[in-house]
Protein backbone atom coordinates (compact mmCIF):
# COMPACT_ATOMS: atom_id res chain seq x y z
CA UNK A 1 0.00 0.00 0.00
CA UNK A 2 2.81 2.65 0.91
CA UNK A 3 4.39 1.92 -2.28
CA UNK A 4 1.21 2.36 -4.35
CA UNK A 5 0.49 5.38 -2.23
CA UNK A 6 4.07 6.83 -3.49
CA UNK A 7 3.46 5.99 -7.10
CA UNK A 8 0.06 8.13 -7.49
CA UNK A 9 0.98 10.76 -5.88
CA UNK A 10 5.01 10.97 -7.78
CA UNK A 11 3.05 10.48 -11.09
CA UNK A 12 0.19 12.99 -9.72
CA UNK A 13 3.18 16.15 -9.08
CA UNK A 14 5.13 14.79 -11.81
CA UNK A 15 2.30 15.04 -14.45
CA UNK A 16 1.05 18.68 -13.20
CA UNK A 17 4.75 20.31 -13.25
CA UNK A 18 4.58 19.14 -17.36
CA UNK A 19 1.46 20.66 -17.71
CA UNK A 20 2.38 23.95 -16.03
CA UNK A 21 5.62 24.46 -16.48
CA UNK A 22 7.01 22.05 -19.79
CA UNK A 23 5.17 23.10 -22.69
CA UNK A 24 5.56 19.94 -23.86
CA UNK A 25 3.76 18.16 -27.17
CA UNK A 26 4.27 15.06 -25.58
CA UNK A 27 4.43 12.93 -22.31
CA UNK A 28 5.12 9.12 -21.98
CA UNK A 29 4.11 7.25 -18.37
CA UNK A 30 5.55 3.94 -17.52
CA UNK A 31 5.54 1.64 -15.33
CA UNK A 32 7.28 -1.85 -15.18
CA UNK A 33 8.87 -4.18 -12.79
CA UNK A 34 12.17 -5.83 -13.13
CA UNK A 35 13.56 -7.97 -10.84
CA UNK A 36 13.04 -6.63 -7.68
CA UNK A 37 12.14 -3.51 -8.70
CA UNK A 38 9.51 -0.95 -9.63
CA UNK A 39 10.15 1.74 -11.70
CA UNK A 40 8.23 4.75 -12.54
CA UNK A 41 8.80 7.05 -15.40
CA UNK A 42 7.57 10.14 -16.26
CA UNK A 43 9.51 11.86 -19.41
CA UNK A 44 8.00 14.64 -21.54
CA UNK A 45 9.16 16.72 -24.41
CA UNK A 46 8.91 19.55 -23.48
CA UNK A 47 11.60 22.31 -22.69
CA UNK A 48 13.56 20.81 -19.58
CA UNK A 49 16.10 22.76 -17.83
CA UNK A 50 15.33 21.77 -14.23
CA UNK A 51 17.57 23.20 -11.71
CA UNK A 52 15.97 23.70 -8.21
CA UNK A 53 13.64 21.56 -6.02
CA UNK A 54 10.60 23.72 -5.34
CA UNK A 55 8.07 22.18 -2.58
CA UNK A 56 6.68 19.95 -5.48
CA UNK A 57 9.89 18.30 -6.41
CA UNK A 58 10.90 18.22 -2.40
CA UNK A 59 7.58 16.72 -1.55
CA UNK A 60 8.24 13.88 -4.25
CA UNK A 61 11.93 13.24 -2.84
CA UNK A 62 10.48 12.79 0.81
CA UNK A 63 7.82 10.39 -0.11
CA UNK A 64 10.50 8.56 -2.19
CA UNK A 65 12.16 8.25 1.32
CA UNK A 66 9.47 6.58 2.53
CA UNK A 67 9.78 3.00 0.59
CA UNK A 68 13.57 3.20 0.30
CA UNK A 69 13.23 4.71 -3.68
CA UNK A 70 15.49 7.00 -5.12
CA UNK A 71 14.00 9.82 -7.41
CA UNK A 72 16.26 11.41 -10.53
CA UNK A 73 15.63 13.77 -12.68
CA UNK A 74 17.18 14.36 -16.14
CA UNK A 75 16.66 17.54 -17.87
CA UNK A 76 19.00 18.80 -20.16
CA UNK A 77 17.92 22.45 -21.38
CA UNK A 78 15.38 22.09 -24.30
CA UNK A 79 15.92 18.17 -24.53
CA UNK A 80 12.61 17.41 -21.94
CA UNK A 81 12.55 16.24 -18.70
CA UNK A 82 12.27 12.60 -18.04
CA UNK A 83 11.64 12.22 -13.91
CA UNK A 84 12.42 8.30 -12.32
CA UNK A 85 11.37 6.49 -9.45
CA UNK A 86 12.74 3.42 -8.34
CA UNK A 87 11.63 1.23 -5.49
CA UNK A 88 12.78 -1.47 -4.35
CA UNK A 89 10.12 -4.49 -3.76
CA UNK A 90 10.78 -6.74 -0.51
CA UNK A 91 10.48 -9.94 -0.80
CA UNK A 92 6.81 -11.65 0.66
CA UNK A 93 8.55 -14.07 3.02
CA UNK A 94 11.23 -11.69 4.30
CA UNK A 95 10.83 -12.34 7.84
CA UNK A 96 9.30 -8.66 9.46
N1 LIG B 1 8.51 18.84 -16.49
C1 LIG B 1 9.09 20.05 -16.30
N2 LIG B 1 9.52 20.77 -17.36
C2 LIG B 1 10.12 21.97 -17.20
N3 LIG B 1 10.32 22.56 -15.99
C3 LIG B 1 9.90 21.89 -14.89
C4 LIG B 1 9.27 20.61 -14.98
N4 LIG B 1 8.99 20.20 -13.71
C5 LIG B 1 9.43 21.16 -12.90
N5 LIG B 1 9.97 22.19 -13.58
C6 LIG B 1 10.63 23.41 -13.02
O1 LIG B 1 11.09 23.09 -11.72
C7 LIG B 1 10.52 23.97 -10.76
C8 LIG B 1 10.29 23.24 -9.46
O2 LIG B 1 9.21 22.30 -9.56
P1 LIG B 1 8.34 21.98 -8.26
O3 LIG B 1 7.30 20.96 -8.61
O4 LIG B 1 9.27 21.64 -7.17
O5 LIG B 1 7.66 23.38 -7.90
P2 LIG B 1 6.42 24.10 -8.60
O6 LIG B 1 5.73 23.16 -9.55
O7 LIG B 1 6.91 25.41 -9.16
O8 LIG B 1 5.48 24.42 -7.38
P3 LIG B 1 4.68 23.36 -6.49
O9 LIG B 1 5.33 23.44 -5.14
O10 LIG B 1 3.28 23.83 -6.51
O11 LIG B 1 4.84 22.00 -7.09
C9 LIG B 1 9.27 24.51 -11.43
O12 LIG B 1 8.92 25.77 -10.92
C10 LIG B 1 9.68 24.58 -12.90
O13 LIG B 1 10.42 25.74 -13.15
MG1 LIG C 1 5.19 21.20 -8.95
Amino acid sequence: PNTELVCYRVAQEALTNVARHAGAEKVRLDLHVTGEHLTLCVADDGKGGVVADGAGIKGMRERALLVDATLSIASPPGEGTELRLVVPLRVESSAR
